[in-house]
């Protein structure tokens, strides 16, 4: 079984972040540039977080290297492996006790394997432990999928955004959490989180 695994973003991930991006997101990406990312990186107001595998294809003759048991089991695994694929990508700004989600996105042929709803769930949690209240977004009015994810999570919609996206023009809807420390929130969330955790034990969070 193919295994995950959802941690801290790392400057050697960038140029597979920035295709994903490319990827999922058309005619928004340009924001969001190889330097863009690099910026953000040192930015302690900024956290991003990727999920991983190890390459299936060895489309450049790598070899994936084996390592022994020992190193497996203490985690040198992902310090030493240089074959880490990069499937998905989320990131979030902090500003006073709320947490921006900036994006999350899945490589085509990666998705609806619980990877988005993993980066969702390690980003609540990380808003958590930088102490904020709320979670914020923007998102496409026509994309129902990326909708349906978020309101799994709590999510309302809160306002609209007209003509929000420059490339064509169309509205952003934002949504927003309750308060995330908040006792029927926490509830709900830890629920989700274990039921997501049974439904994908192929998936780590590894984002300390
Ligand atoms: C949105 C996105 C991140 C979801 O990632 P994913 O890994 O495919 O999603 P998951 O498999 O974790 O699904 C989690 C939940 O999302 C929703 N969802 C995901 N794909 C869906 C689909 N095709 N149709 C309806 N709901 C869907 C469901 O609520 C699902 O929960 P369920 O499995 O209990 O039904 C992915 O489709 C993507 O990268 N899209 C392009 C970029 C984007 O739109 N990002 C969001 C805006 S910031």
């Amino acid at each position: 079984m193919m295994h995950y695994i959802i941690r801290p973003m790392e400057h050697k991930d960038i140029p597979q972040v920035v295709q994903i991006d490319r990827e999922a997101f058309p005619g928004e990406w340009v924001f969001r540039s190889q330097s863009a990312y690099e910026r953000d990186l040192e930015n302690p107001s900024i956290r991003n977080i990727v999920a991983c595998t190890k390459k299936e294809r060895r489309e450049s003759g790598e070899r994936a290297v084996q390592l022994p048991w020992f190193k497996r089991l203490f985690g040198h695994e992902r310090q030493l492996n240089p074959s880490e694929y990069i499937v998905g990508f989320s990131g979030f700004w902090i500003m006073m006790r709320e947490a921006h989600l900036i994006a999350i996105g899945v490589r085509n042929g990666y998705r609806r394997l619980g990877i988005g709803e993993g980066l969702l769930i390690a980003t609540i949690e990380l808003a958590q432990e930088v102490n904020a209240n709320v979670v914020t977004l923007e998102v496409r009015a026509s994309n129902v999928i990326a909708q349906a994810l978020y309101k799994k999570y709590g999510f309302q919609v809160v306002g609209r955004r007209p003509r929000y996206y420059s490339s064509d023009g169309e509205d952003a809807i934002i949504m927003s959490t309750d308060n995330i420390t908040s006792m029927p929130f926490q509830a709900s969330f830890q629920q989700l989180r274990k039921v997501h955790a049974q439904r994908h034990p192929e998936l780590l969070l590894q984002i300390h």
